[in-house]
């Protein structure tokens, strides 16, 4: 995420999103020995590798939603991109009941393993993955490295917040869910 704002952007998920995939790209990843594979949630220690490499809320994050997770063959995590997560981001609230639009993110790759393609592999096939849930666009919340975005599947800027206007909205709608016991709300 970038300094004192917040990015949502939009990818239109059209009939060319799969084109943006490199054949080659796609047939080198797996033959240096990458295993992509899609799941929903994630396992304990998915979840300590999510906790380890990036901080944050991911782990409890992709535990809500669905994942493509790339590893090398003795299983290692190397990366993840996530959608349809559900952990209630004031950012992302709007857009959740906004027809045809699925909510993609988070996703990262380990340190070791970026610059090779690999991000944007997992990022097209977990948007493949909203398109074929019938979604049209997809929300990209709070980026985030907006200049990936942009290159790998279009994106384009929608909304920027300042961090204290989330802050104070994230803050009131907590205390409201807590009273309401809607803090997870799948
Ligand atoms: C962002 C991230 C997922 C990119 O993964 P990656 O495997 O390095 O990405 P790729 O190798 O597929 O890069 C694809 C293109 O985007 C560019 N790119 C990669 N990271 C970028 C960044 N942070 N900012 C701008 N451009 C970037 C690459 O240079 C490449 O361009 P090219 O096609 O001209 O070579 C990775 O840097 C990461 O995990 N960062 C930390 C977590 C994070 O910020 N996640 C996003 C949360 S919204």
């Amino acid at each position: 995420m970038s300094g004192a704002t917040l990015i949502n952007m939009l990818a239109e998920l059209d009939d060319q999103l799969w084109s943006r995939v490199s054949p080659d790209l796609y047939r080198s990843t797996l033959d240096r020995g990458v295993v992509l594979h899609e799941r929903q949630g994630a396992t304990p220690s998915q979840q300590a590798w999510l906790r380890r490499t990036f901080g944050g809320l991911w782990a409890e994050e992709v535990a809500t939603g669905y994942a493509w997770f790339a590893t090398d063959w003795d299983g290692n995590e190397l990366g993840f991109a996530a959608y349809d997560c559900r952990l209630d981001f004031p950012w992302l609230r709007k857009w959740r009941d906004e027809p045809g639009v699925g909510i993609f993110g988070p996703m990262g790759v380990a340190e070791s393993e970026r610059k090779r393609g690999l991000g944007s592999l997992l990022c097209l096939l977990a948007l493949q993955s909203l398109k074929n849930q019938r979604c049209t666009r997809a929300l990209i919340g709070a980026v985030g490295p907006e200049a990936f975005y942009e290159r790998v599947c279009g994106a384009r800027r929608v909304e920027a917040f300042s961090r204290a206007q989330m802050l104070g909205v994230g803050l009131r709608h907590m205390l409201q869910s807590v009273a309401t016991g809607k803090w997870r709300n799948r």
